[in-house]
């Protein structure tokens, strides 16, 4: 779900810069995420977490032992994150004075459509790990983009999602849902750069990094090993 995406919600409440609705991140469970994320790293490593949104990935890590640097630039979701550092900050810009042994890099933000700013995401991830660290990133699987279909759905206690849009033309995916909660109903379009593993490998290399491994059956996320500076 890359930036330059469009967001609603109908009963008002606010939608990031993104065009991520928060209310919409607040109410989505955190799912498998911060499992992945925590068998990754070391026992209570502390985490940078770049393009936190409104906490679900970050309360859980907490929850499971870490410190958790939590970065995103908008105030509104921010708000809702209730443990560990909160930084209001583009993550592109982004230059805390201390490195980390686990960045993350979440939801699909390295698969920007946005001339640079996948560049500048990595160079980020790059400043701010150890040498010795790990960067973890979620990418938009090609397998998945490749079969999602307008008018799937999924539901589930909480909410009932339909996926309204989805084409894949030319290694792009114009993506939208549709989420039902309770009487609120949240829109999201988003456009995702698809890349195979072999150019994901490339984009990831010429950002300094060495694809270490796939933590998932899905290869979605990636631990990504620092090369040597
Ligand atoms: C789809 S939401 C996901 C939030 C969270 N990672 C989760 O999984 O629940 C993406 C988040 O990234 C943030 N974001 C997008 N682009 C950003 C940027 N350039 N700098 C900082 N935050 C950004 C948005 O504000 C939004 O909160």
């Amino acid at each position: 779900m890359s930036p330059l995406g469009r967001g609603t919600a109908s009963d008002g409440s606010p939608v990031a810069p993104d065009g991520s609705p928060v209310g919409l991140y607040r109410a989505f469970p955190a799912g498998r995420e911060p499992e992945i994320i925590h068998r990754a790293v070391p026992p209570a490593a502390p985490i940078l977490e770049l393009g936190c949104g409104a906490g679900r990935i970050t309360h859980e890590l907490t929850a499971l032992g870490h410190h958790v640097v939590a970065v995103d630039q908008s105030a509104e979701m921010l708000a809702h994150v209730h443990t560990g550092t909160r930084v209001h900050a583009d993550i592109e810009t982004l230059a805390l004075p201390e490195r980390f042994p686990a960045v993350v890099l979440a939801s699909y933000l390295v698969n920007t459509i946005v001339p640079g700013q996948r560049d500048a995401f990595l160079k980020t991830c790059h400043r701010h790990v150890t040498d010795e660290g790990l960067v973890l990133v979620q990418r938009t699987s090609p397998t998945w983009a490749t079969a999602l279909k307008a008018g799937h759905t999924v539901r589930s206690d909480r909410m009932v999602l339909t996926i309204t849009e989805a084409r894949l033309e030319s290694g792009v995916l114009y993506a939208a849902q549709e989420c039902r909660h309770g009487d609120t109903t949240w829109t999201h379009a988003w456009t995702d750069v698809v890349y195979s593993d072999r150019e994901f490998e490339e984009v990831v290399r010429a950002a300094g990094f060495a694809l270490l491994r796939w933590l998932d059956q899905d290869q979605e996320w990636a631990a990504l090993q620092p090369l040597p500076r």
